[in-house]
């Protein structure tokens, strides 16, 4: 299966992923993280991000596509994937169906998740992951079973992203509504676009998304 989650700046996308991957063994794909990873190991294509991502600011097309072509190559993606911030472009989405096409693989369904902008602040200002292990956690939201300590890995050292304050959320959102947005008449062209409640808890919101993909079998 090959799921596409689609959605604003702090909707819920990472938080959903993480939780599809272990429930129906699909590898999460973000290109966020990814880019993240780049950015600490000071490798080229960090290099060539960084301000881009500092800014609330789209990465260029080349750099995402090329992250992802090598990325759906390796073993782990043979049985599906799940695209986590990938595509944000109608660019980006051409040159993913012209990936797929080579392989002769098609692309189940985009699960949009709709969330005002108001809420998305919030979300995004309160939220800490796991240093060791990348468990995404909120302040008010989503908080560790036991305070201070990873729920999944027992953990005790937590990080917040550079990019999550105040200013720069509104530029990410900005280019969400000009750049990625386009996508949402983009796939539903093509018939493979589902909505989802984003506003709703993060306990039905997983609900929501595991009813799309059952009615997808
Ligand atoms: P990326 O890392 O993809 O960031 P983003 O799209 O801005 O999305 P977020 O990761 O902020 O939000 P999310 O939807 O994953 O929310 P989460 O689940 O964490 O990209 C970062 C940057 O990299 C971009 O700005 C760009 O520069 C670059 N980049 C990446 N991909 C690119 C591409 N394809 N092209 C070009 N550039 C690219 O949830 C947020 C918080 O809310 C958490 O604390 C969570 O606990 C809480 N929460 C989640 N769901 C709920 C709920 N239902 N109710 C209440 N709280 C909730
Ligand atoms: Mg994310």
């Amino acid at each position: 299966m090959i799921i596409i989650l689609l959605g604003p700046p702090g909707a819920g996308k990472g938080t959903q992923a993480q939780r599809i991957e272990s429930a129906q063994g699909l590898v999460q794909l973000s290109t966020g993280d990814m880019l993240r990873a780049a950015v600490a190991a000071q490798t080229e294509v960090g290099k060539k991000a960084k301000d881009f991502m500092d800014a609330g600011k789209l990465v260029t097309d080349e750099i995402v596509v090329g992250i992802i072509a090598d990325r759906i190559e390796e073993d782990d993606c043979k049985n599906g994937f799940l695209l986590d911030g990938f595509p944000r472009t109608v660019a980006q989405a051409e040159a993913l169906d012209n990936m797929l096409g080579q392989k002769n693989l098609k692309l189940d369904a985009v699960v949009e998740m709709q969330v005002d902008d108001e809420a998305l602040v919030d979300r995004i200002t309160g939220r800490y992951t796991c240093a060791d292990c990348n468990q995404g956690y909120h302040d008010q939201n989503l908080k560790p079973k036991v305070d201070g300590v990873c729920d999944n890995c027992g953990s005790t050292n937590f990080k917040r992203r550079a990019d999550d304050n105040r200013e720069t959320v509104s530029s990410r959102l900005e280019a969400y509504h000009a750049q990625t947005a386009p996508l949402l008449p983009y796939y539903n062209g093509q018939g493979v676009l589902k909505t989802v409640d984003g506003m709703a808890g993060i306990d039905d919101v997983t609900a929501q998304i595991s009813d799309v993909l059952s009615g997808l079998n």
